[in-house]
């Protein structure tokens, strides 16, 4: 299931303004990659670009390829949609519907994609994703309550359990818990630590203990100052990024010197 992104050469925009300049990296499957910097180095942009919902921005585009086992995403023949459809995302804030009850949320990408599926099928696919996302023994006896009706940290555990239904083979995540407590906190670091052996994950992230707990590998950006674009510095094993990186602006902001 589990899927290798290559980023080569890769330029980012928004209009006439470079947010992203010349990353090129490789992620591996069945692994988690931290992205990590200060604010505005594009960090959400990159993660945006990897199912193509940058270019949803007007004037947004960009150059160079992003693979997924060797297939260019942003090749002539690959569908945007499709693309999006495959690749799951989990954003800051949790964005259940808050109407819909807990297991339409689950099915909601699955309707999305226009599939047709039985109510045994659909009960099946809602207790495991449910279960896939740490969820199932909170919420089993109340599926049909509406999805504004669970806290913070079960809404985000659902958005989770919504991405991974649709069975996509890359699932980003943009600061996932920094709208969450430390306990439903660590519930999504554990979550991760478990996900981690199906999927490729990517996890943007500030806080600098999450990257070190639940990341394989690392990724460092950074700016030169405004307007200018973010930059890959340095991208390693965390463990070596967080006890002996290359670069010394790499070290100044883990340990807390700027950003
Ligand atoms: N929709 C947009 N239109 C124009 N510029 C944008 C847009 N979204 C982001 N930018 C700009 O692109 C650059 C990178 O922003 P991005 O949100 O990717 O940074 P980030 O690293 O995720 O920051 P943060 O840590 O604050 O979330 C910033 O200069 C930002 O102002
Ligand atoms: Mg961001």
């Amino acid at each position: 299931m589990a899927q290798r992104i290559d980023i080569k050469d890769l330029n980012v925009y928004y209009g006439s303004f470079l947010a992203v300049a010349d990353v090129s990296m490789a992620i591996e499957p069945r692994s988690v990659t931290a992205f990590i910097g200060p604010s505005g180095c594009g960090k959400s942009t990159l993660l945006r670009t990897l199912n193509r919902m940058h270019e949803v921005v007007p004037g947004g585009r960009v150059e160079g390829t992003v693979a997924m086992d060797g297939v260019d995403l942003y090749g002539p023949d690959v569908d945007a949609v499709a693309v999006r459809r495959q690749i799951g995302m989990v954003f800051q804030r949790p964005n259940p519907f808050p109407t819909m009850s807990i297991a339409e949320n689950v099915l909601a990408g699955v309707r999305l994609n226009n599939r047709r599926i039985s109510k045994q099928d659909a009960a099946d696919l809602v207790e495991r994703s449910l279960q896939g996302a740490n969820l199932w023994n909170e919420v089993k006896d109340r599926l049909n309550r509406p999805g504004s009706s669970l806290s913070g940290g079960q809404q985000q555990r659902l958005c989770i359990a919504r991405a991974i239904a649709v069975k996509p083979q890359i699932l980003l995540m943009d600061e996932p818990a920094s709208a969450l407590d430390p306990i439903s906190t660590l519930a999504i670091e554990d979550l991760i630590a478990e996900l981690r052996s199906d999927y490729t994950i990517v996890i943007v992230t500030h806080n600098m203990q999450q990257a070190a707990r639940v990341s394989d590998r690392t990724a460092f950006f950074n700016i030169a100052g405004t307007g200018k674009p973010g930059r890959l510095i340095e991208m390693d094993d965390t463990r070596t990024i967080f006890s002996t990186p290359s670069v010394q602006a790499t070290e100044d902001y883990i340990s807390g010197r700027f950003g």
